[in-house]
Parts: C-alpha cells; structure tokens; sequence
C-alpha cells in the first residue's frame, strides 16, 4: 500500500481498533487447546472478545500451517481486515539451532554470525515470523546473570557495535518483505546486562556517561542499521523503568539517535511498573508508558484496559495513539502483509528448506569457530583416534546441547557426543560411562520446580551416584585417555536463571576428582551458558574445550576439533572469573587509586583470590602456536587529520593451519575523567598455513580515541596513549604515541 493509504486506514480505524494495535498477546489465544512457547508468566488477559480481535500482533508462533489458521481466524472477525504481525524468539535459530549468542560473538568473525543470522531468518520466515526479538545486544559483566548467554558482544562495547550493526542487517536485508528477511528488533533498551548482583528483574543504576561509553553503542549501532524495532528493558533507568522513561525513549532513542520505528514493551513490562512502585495502578501505568512513546504492550492488559478511557480525557493522547498505530501499520505494510497477510510462510517450501542438509553442514563449519580452547597442557589435543578413549560425563549421551531460548527446535532429534564418537573410534578403543548426571535432584528440582513442571525422585540417589563414579573409573582404567562432558543443564542459563554460585555442580567435581586419581589425561568438553568458576577443576584436567551450547549439530563440530580436522579459533568475549565473588570482572576497567601491581596489603586486591580473571577477555588457544614480534609504529605523533599505521609480525611456529584474532588495544593513558586500562579498537582473523609467518596491519586514528566526557561530550584528549597488539588482551605487544 501507499503511505496515503494507510493513513486513509487508520483514518477509518475506531478509537478501539486503533488500542487493540497496540497489543501483543501469546498466539495461543487463537489456537485455543494448541499452547505455543510463553516466555514469561502466563497469565489469561481476560481480554473482551472484541479487543482480542482488534490485536495488532502475537508472540512465538511458528509453523506455516498454525500461522496460516491464525491469520485466517483472526481476519475472519477483523473489521478492516487489517493483518496480525506475527513476533518470535528465533534467538539461536529456528529448527536449527546455533550456537547460543556469547558463543557466536566468540569466533569474531563477522561473517560467521551474519551466516548464522541469514539461516535463522530464511528458516523462520518460511515458519512465519514477520519480526525477530533479536539481536539482544547488552553488553555483561556478571557471570552470576543468566542471559550473558544471550549477548553477542560480551563485556566489549566495540564488539557490540559491529555485531549488532551486521545482525540487524543480515536478518533485514534490503527489503523486510522479501522471502528470507525478517524485522529485528534490538533489546533490551536499555542497560539490563547491569543489573545489581547478576540478579534477573534487579536494579540498574549508573552515570549517564557510564551509559554512553559502554552500553549505548550497541543499541545506538543496531539503530543505525535501520533496525525495524525496539524492545524497552524490565529494569530502571536513573530511577525510572525504561518502559516509561521518557529521558530514554523520547530523548535519547528518538530525538538524539533518530529512531522512528516500532517500540515495544518486554513481556508484561508496562503492568510491572506498578510493582516498581513507578505506577500508582494499571491506568497510570498506562498512561506513563503512552507518555513515554512505548507503540506495543507486550503481553500485559493495560493498553487494552485503559487506553481508550486516557484518550477520551485528554485528545493528545489520542494524537500519541495514532502516532503509535501508524508506525505499526507501517512496518506491517514494509512487510508487505496488507498485499499477502500470511507473509512468505509456504508449507511446501517449509518441508524443503528446513533443517536441509546444505545448511546443517554450514551450521556445523559456523558452530565450530565459536569453540574456546581454554587449556591445552602438553599438546593433549587434538586427540589420536588409534589411542583408547573413554567417554565420561552427563553430556556424553546428552542432545540437550542447544540452550534455554532454542524452544522451536527439537533437542531429542541431535546427535550426541557418543553418537558421532562411535562413528569416528573403533568399538575396540571406544569405551563410555555417564559417571554422573548433569545436576543432583535437589539442584534440578529447584529449577523445575519454580517452572512448575513435575519434580524428579532418585532413590538411594547418592549411593547410585557412588556406583555411577566407581563404574566410570572402572572403565577409565583401562583406556588411555579420557574425554570428559561437563557444564550446566540448560535450564541453568537465559531468563530467570541468575545463580549466586558458578562452580560446576558438586557431583561433577566429585567425578573429577576420582578420576584425576587414575593419573590419565583428561580432556574437558564444557556445556555452559555462562563463564564458570572452573578454580576447582582446572588444575585437575589437561585440557579444556569451551563449547557453550552448540546446537543442533555441537556433537558433530566437537567431534572434529577434538580430532584436529579443524583447529579451534574463539576467543572469549566475557572474562571468566576465579569465582562467584570476582563478579562483575571484565577487561576494560579503570585503573583505580591502587592498582594491584605488587603484593602489597593496601592495594585494590582479595585476601583469598588473584585479582585477575582465571581466562581473560580475548583470550582463547589454538593447535597453531603464534608468535608475536616486531610491533612498529610509522609515526609516534597524529592529530585529527593523521593516522598512524601500525604493523606487527605474527608466525604460526606449527604444523598445523588456523585462523588466529589479532586484537588491537588502545589505552589512554590519563584524561579529564579516568579511562579504561585498554580498549578493543580493532581485530583481525588471520588464517595461517603452517609454519606461515604474516605481517599484520591496522591504522590508528582520532575516532578510536574518542570518549564520553564529564560533560557528556563525545571528545579524544591530547596526550599520550598506548598501542597494544596481541592474541588476547593480557599477552601483547606494546608502544605508545601521542596525539597533538
Ligand atoms: C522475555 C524476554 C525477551 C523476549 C520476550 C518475548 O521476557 O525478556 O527477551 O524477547 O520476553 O518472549
């Protein structure tokens, strides 16, 4: 349709056609008995048969055949006809589900999750989805929080910037309505990776300049690349829940970033600000949120309730109404859905291009560039197949591999780890044992308790538990080395999973412990969706491999770095902490009045721990070994017109070929207000041939010396800086220069 067209529309909507626009309730309010995924706490509207059918838009359903019967129930009793905007959850893909997003910032490599992107948006589109709740890019700190898993950028605002700019594009293409691309939507504005204690729903609380230096560039990045919507955050911000802060949406994300899409409300998110104590009741609530500019409830009744009394007191709202209804009614028509209302949702097409094997294979190249070797003790890896491997641990015969938001995918369907090991070792070297579950029932009935689903009994549980390790070492003995699945259940990370306590579950360690006793080379697989306290096991194994939650095809990827036909290439985006009690910990800190840089009692230090992270941001081995030399600077001065060029040698001193991260780190060595220990400014993912020796280049300008000042002014200070090059953000090279 003409822009005219769809004002003469919404010229012809009634005050209530144009409120039920602004609602968003779970599809299985048109599916009657058939309960689609709910993703926060389901509870019946009530909404009046008449509003229900005047909802602009519905959550997390998927399937053309189900898509397609809502549409037409829902068209069926719509006055002007006007579609539903189907809005889904595809946060690791669709029917294949990729890597968790902590662990596709992990390869840094911007193609890798763009690929990942396009597949999961071809996929879901087929299925349906018109818009995308992704990608969710605030930036974490806190290991303790369990939608780190979710964030694509980790502790890194640079990172951030790029990989929310190449998501957005990627889902969106040139054109939302064309069969493959989907609307994104950017969450969650804003600054909800900062809640106090790591606790899900908690406080955040910073300086604006905070905000600006390393939380905003990722949203702000996702705006720029004309993301289609956004989504407002559960937390406060400067006191105020984002769902109604009129200094966040107003100011900021409309006036100074010039956002004109479609916002949207976090689930229930508008009705929440009662219970912050931020809304006297629903029709304040109300009220605040139209007032601070949010165009969609999600999931809550308190447009659909009292919209219509507002308006009718005061006409400007009326006015804020139809500003709201036509930015949805626009991204509808973007969609095309006003020509075809079941978008490009095709059963055909969806029985060939789901789940295809071309794609899986890719998704398995993709999957394998987000591993981190963490630990590598004496070349243990990769594995030779001809020696006796035993299999150990609850991931061993576990497809469960794919995290808590892969809710359309079907993890019985996955391979698991013994699975795809029996393909590649002969039964005469191949011996298995689960040695212990993921978690004991008292640690799983917590969770599936509070999810409200049956509970598990054991009994004798921990005399089965004793058994279960006995026989494990019993098998373990006789083989050469032992290849041990560990980490987290699934349910342990995403929403509503803050924990106080990252170790690896007790009964793990147990297990651990007795086989460190065998005096065999342990090789750890760890399953996880957030950096653990690993202190307790690390010295214990010869190596560890990160692989996070892989997906559908983790056990396959796994299998194939573990046996070195392909070299592992992440690097960490989060630091992980020595413990618990090290949270918040991440790279680009200040330096504080007392660095700890000697041992000394008064300086900023723990009695009980080191001050550094176990593994630090950008840290990640490989099977290459790469050394760095020769960092050279053409010129030690630049000023705002002049760039420095900045070149370093790197030589893969192996056998074996890999890409390694070439990271650029900036540090400013004193400012106006304090500045970070260093910076992420720029990185490289190089591949070498063995034995290859490489110059490796960037050019250092005034932007990447840029920061937020005590007056909120985007500046770079004259001064001294230094450069730092390296395959992580401790071990680098080092000069400095300065800018005049
Ligand atoms: C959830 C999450 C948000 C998700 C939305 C819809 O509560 O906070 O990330 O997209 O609701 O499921």
């Amino acid at each position: 349709m003409k822009d005219r067209e769809i004002i003469e529309l919404l010229n012809k909507m009634t005050l209530e056609e144009k409120i039920g626009q602004m609602v968003q309730v779970a599809g299985d309010a048109f599916l009657q008995a058939d309960i689609n995924v709910t993703t926060g706490p389901l509870k019946n509207l009530e909404l009046s048969e008449e509003m229900l059918y005047n909802v602009g838009s519905v959550l997390n359903v998927m399937g053309s055949k189900r898509v397609r019967k809502v549409q037409d129930e829902y068209l069926s009793k719509s006055r002007l006809k006007i579609p539903l905007l189907f809005m889904d959850d595809v946060i690791n893909g669709y029917k294949i589900a990729f890597p968790i997003p902590i662990a596709q910032g992990c390869s840094w490599n911007v193609d890798v999750v763009r690929k990942i992107a396009q597949i999961s948006a071809m996929e879901s589109n087929i299925a349906g989805a018109n818009v995308n709740f992704s990608p969710m890019v605030d930036l974490v700190r806190d290991a303790r929080w369990g939608r780190v898993m979710e964030s694509i950028e980790g502790e890194d605002p640079y990172l951030g910037q790029i990989y929310s700019k190449n998501i957005v594009q990627a889902y969106q293409g040139n054109n939302i309505s064309q069969l493959g691309q989907i609307a994104s939507c950017v969450k969650h504005i804003a600054a909800y990776g900062a809640v106090e204690s790591g606790r899900d729903y908690n406080t955040v609380d910073m300086s604006e300049r905070e905000f600006r230096q390393y939380y905003m560039p990722a949203y702000k990045a996702g705006i720029d690349a004309n993301a289609e919507m956004l989504m407002t955050s559960f937390n406060i911000i400067n006191g105020i829940p984002a769902t109604i802060n009129k200094w966040l949406i107003q100011d900021l994300v409309r006036k100074e970033l010039g956002f004109k899409g479609v916002i949207i409300s976090d689930y229930g998110a508008i009705e929440e600000t009662i219970a912050h104590g931020a809304s006297k009741d629903e029709k304040e609530a109300a009220l605040n949120a139209i007032n601070a500019g949010v165009d969609i409830d999600m999931m809550s009744r308190i447009y659909a309730n009292y919209l219509k009394e507002i308006c009718l007191e005061n006409k400007e709202i009326e006015n804020k109404v139809n500003e709201s209804v036509l930015r949805i009614l626009r991204l509808k028509n973007k969609l095309g859905l006003f020509e075809n209302p079941y978008g490009n949702t095709d059963i055909e097409k969806e029985k060939k291009y789901i789940m295809n094997s071309d794609n899986l294979k890719e998704a398995k190249r993709l999957t394998q560039e987000t591993f981190v070797l963490l630990k590598n003790e004496n070349n243990i890896l990769p594995l030779n197949k001809n020696r006796k491997i035993c299999l150990i641990g609850p991931y061993m015969d576990n497809g469960a591999i794919t995290g808590s938001w892969s809710m359309f995918s079907d993890r019985a369907k996955n391979n698991t780890i013994l699975d795809i090991f029996r393909n590649r070792v002969k039964s005469e070297n191949l011996s298995y044992a689960k040695g212990t579950e993921i978690l004991r029932t008292e640690e799983i009935n917590k969770i599936l308790k509070a999810d409200g689903t049956p509970t598990i009994h054991i009994d004798n549980e921990q005399e089965k538990e004793k058994q279960s390790i006995k026989e494990a070492k019993e098998i373990a003995k006789n083989s050469d080395i032992i290849v041990l699945t560990l980490g987290e259940h699934y349910k342990q990370s995403g929403e509503a999973c803050s924990r106080s306590n990252i170790n690896l579950p007790e009964n793990q360690v147990e297990l651990v412990n007795e086989l460190y006793k065998l005096n065999k080379p342990i090789v750890v697989i760890l399953f996880n969706g957030r950096p653990l306290s690993l202190n307790n096991i690390e010295n214990k194994v010869d190596a560890i491999l990160e692989v996070w939650f892989p997906g559908t095809t983790g056990a396959e990827a796994i299998t194939e770095v573990i046996f070195g036909d392909v070299t592992p290439s992440g690097k960490l985006t989060m630091s992980f902490p020595q413990n618990a009690g090290q949270c918040p910990i991440y790279y680009n800190h200040y330096k504080t009045g007392r660095p700890h840089t000697h041992d000394f009692r008064y300086l900023s230090r723990y009695q009980d721990i080191p001050t550094q992270s176990l593994y630090p941001f950008g840290y990640g081995l490989s099977y290459c070994k790469f050394k760095y030399r020769n960092l050279q600077l053409n010129k030690k001065q630049i000023d705002k017109n002049t760039t420095i060029k900045v070149s370093v040698e790197i030589e893969n001193a192996s056998d074996y070929e890999g890409y390694e991260v070439v990271q650029l780190y900036i540090q400013d060595l004193y400012g106006s207000v304090v500045r970070p220990v260093k910076e992420l400014k720029g990185f490289k993912k190089e591949y070498f041939k063995p034995h290859e020796n490489k110059i490796i280049e960037f050019k250092i300008d005034i932007e990447m010396l840029k920061f937020w000042n005590e007056k909120l002014q985007y500046v770079a200070e004259k001064g001294e800086f230094k450069v730092y090059i390296g395959g992580d953000s401790v071990k680098t090279l080092e000069e400095t220069f300065e800018l005049v």
